[in-house]
C-alpha cells in the first residue's frame, strides 16, 4: 500500500514538475511582453499581414524549417553575429508574432530571422528559390520552381519577368513568381530582427 502511494506520488510530483517548468513559469516569465512603439507610431514586432502572412503558410507547408533557423545566438555562443546573420542576439520579443515561431534547430543553410535585412532584393530571391545553384553555385538548398512561372525562348516575356543570367536555363529564359512564389518573397523580405530592442544588449 505505502509502495503504491509512493508510486502515485513520485508520478504526480513529476507531472506537476514539467508543468510548472515548462508551462506555468515560461508563461508568467514572458506573459507581460508587449510589442516596441516606435517613434513613427509603428510597432516593433509588426503583425504579418496579406502575402507575408501567407508565405509564412508556405514556409511552413515547404518544410524550410528543417533546414533553416529563425534564431541569432548571443556573443560567445557561437559565430552567428559574425556570420553576419542578424547584428544582435534574438530575445522572446521577436516572436509575439510568431504563432507558431520558426525558431528551428537544423542549420543546414544559414540562419533566417533577418535574411530580410541582409537580403532584400525581390529578384535575389527568386532566382535562388527558382534554382540556388544560379546564385549560390554548390548549394544542397533544393529547387522550388513549382513556385514560378516560365518564359520560353521565343515567348514575349511580360514586362515584370526576371531574367536569368547568362543564356537562361536550358530553353527557358525568364521567371516570373506565382501566387505562392510572391507570397513566400514577401514573408522572406519582411524576416528581419535588426530593430534595436534594449533586452538583447543585456
Ligand atoms: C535541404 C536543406 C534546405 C532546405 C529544405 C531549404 N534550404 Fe534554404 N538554404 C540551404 C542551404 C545549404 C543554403 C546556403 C546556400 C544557398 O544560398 O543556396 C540555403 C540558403 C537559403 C537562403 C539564402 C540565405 C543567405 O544568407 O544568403 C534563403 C533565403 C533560403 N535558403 C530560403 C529557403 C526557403 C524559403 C526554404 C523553403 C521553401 C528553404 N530555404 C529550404 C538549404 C536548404
Amino acid at each position: 500500500m505505502s509502495k503504491t502511494f509512493l508510486l502515485a506520488f513520485g508520478i504526480l510530483l513529476t507531472i506537476l514538475s514539467s508543468v510548472t517548468g515548462l508551462v506555468l513559469i515560461p508563461n508568467w516569465q514572458f506573459q507581460s511582453l508587449k510589442p516596441v512603439v516606435k517613434a513613427d507610431g509603428r510597432r516593433y514586432p509588426e503583425a504579418y499581414f496579406g502575402d507575408q502572412d501567407k508565405g509564412r503558410g508556405v514556409y511552413i507547408a515547404q518544410g524550410c524549417i528543417y533546414c533553416h533557423t529563425q534564431q541569432v545566438r548571443m556573443k560567445g555562443y557561437g559565430a552567428d553575429i559574425r556570420r553576419g546573420w542578424g547584428t544582435r542576439r534574438s530575445v522572446p520579443r521577436d516572436y509575439l508574432e510568431d504563432r507558431p515561431h520558426q525558431l528551428g534547430t537544423m542549420r543546414t543553410g544559414p540562419d533566417l530571422a533577418s535574411i530580410g535585412a541582409r537580403q532584400p532584393s525581390e529578384s535575389w530571391h527568386a532566382l535562388h528559390l527558382y534554382n540556388p545553384q544560379l546564385t549560390s553555385p554548390g548549394s544542397v538548398m533544393p529547387r522550388y520552381n513549382y513556385f514560378f512561372d516560365e518564359v520560353k525562348r521565343g515567348q514575349m516575356p511580360p514586362a515584370e519577368a526576371i531574367r536569368l543570367p547568362g543564356n537562361g536555363h536550358g530553353d527557358v529564359t525568364h521567371i516570373l513568381p506565382n501566387e505562392r512564389g510572391r507570397q513566400l518573397i514577401a514573408y522572406l523580405k519582411r524576416l528581419n530582427q535588426s530593430f534595436p530592442l534594449p533586452e538583447a544588449n543585456q
